[in-house]
């Protein structure tokens, strides 16, 4: 049975459960030794937890790690999304397989990819904005264990600084408008989203970050997910066991 202590660094990258703790950034979640401390204090192993407003299931996480029952609720299919893949993972070989799918199908979108507004133009090359919108469109993520995991993947490494994301640099801070992102690019000349390969881009994150992260992951969290209506109609609970 894991322990914090046992765990070791919870924000280090040393092991499968601390990679997948941290895994999908949020715009309000709790700090991840907080989740785990408060867990870890306040209930015993077999204990039953309620996160009502789980974000990123940061405490969902804890309490599957730590062998508590968990139970999470959140109304953003963000927040749902991160959960359900860092709670349960589909296997690597079905991931590829659906980043393969979606990949060759992208010129399918070519047309629809001209017609999006100049915003999209500026952020991503065609490349990467024709396999988004194949993604988009073929990616059954509230239903299919891989489309979740990848999209999850895909929504990770979007956005970030040059050459860590698949966009165009954006300004740091909390929210955009298209146009207060395209004056800036404009005012500092960067017109030129960089060129992506998103097939070999996700394929070396897949095999780099998260590939040790895959096997066995299933077996230490004990945790089920529950989705509201609307997500939950369509959807998939999680459940370990
Ligand atoms: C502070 S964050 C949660 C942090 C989280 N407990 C953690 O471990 O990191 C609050 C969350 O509540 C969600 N939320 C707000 N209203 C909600 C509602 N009516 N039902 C479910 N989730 C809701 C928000 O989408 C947001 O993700």
């Amino acid at each position: 049975m894991h322990t914090i202590e046992s765990i070791g660094n919870l924000k280090g990258n040393s092991n499968a459960i601390t990679r997948w703790a941290t895994f999908g950034p949020y715009y309000a979640m709790f700090p991840i030794d907080f989740a785990f401390s408060v867990v870890e204090q306040y209930s015993k192993v077999g204990d039953y937890i309620l996160d009502p407003f789980a974000g990123r299931c940061s405490s969902v996480y804890a309490g599957g790690v730590l062998g508590r029952n968990s139970l999470g609720i959140e109304i953003n299919p963000l927040g749902w999304l991160y959960g359900t893949t860092k709670l349960s993972p589909a296997p690597k070989e079905l991931v590829v397989d659906r980043l393969a799918d979606i990949y060759n199908q992208r010129n399918d979108y070519k047309a629809q990819a001209e017609q999006m507004p100049e915003f999209y133009h500026l952020c991503f090359c065609d490349e990467v904005l024709t396999f988004l919108l194949s993604a988009r469109d073929n990616l059954k993520w509230q239903t299919e264990s891989a489309d979740a995991t990848l999209i999850s993947i895909l929504l990770v490494y979007l956005h970030g600084k040059l050459g860590e994301g698949m966009s165009n640099q954006m300004r740091q801070t909390k929210a955009m408008g298209y146009n207060y992102s395209i004056n800036w690019w404009k005012e500092k000349g960067m017109i030129e989203p960089p060129k992506v390969d998103p097939l070999r881009f996700i394929m070396q994150k897949l095999i780099g970050d998260t590939q040790k992260a895959f096997p066995n992951f299933r077996e230490k969290v004990q945790s089920l997910l529950a989705m509201l209506p609307g997500i939950a109609s369509n959807g998939r609970a999680s459940e370990s066991k």
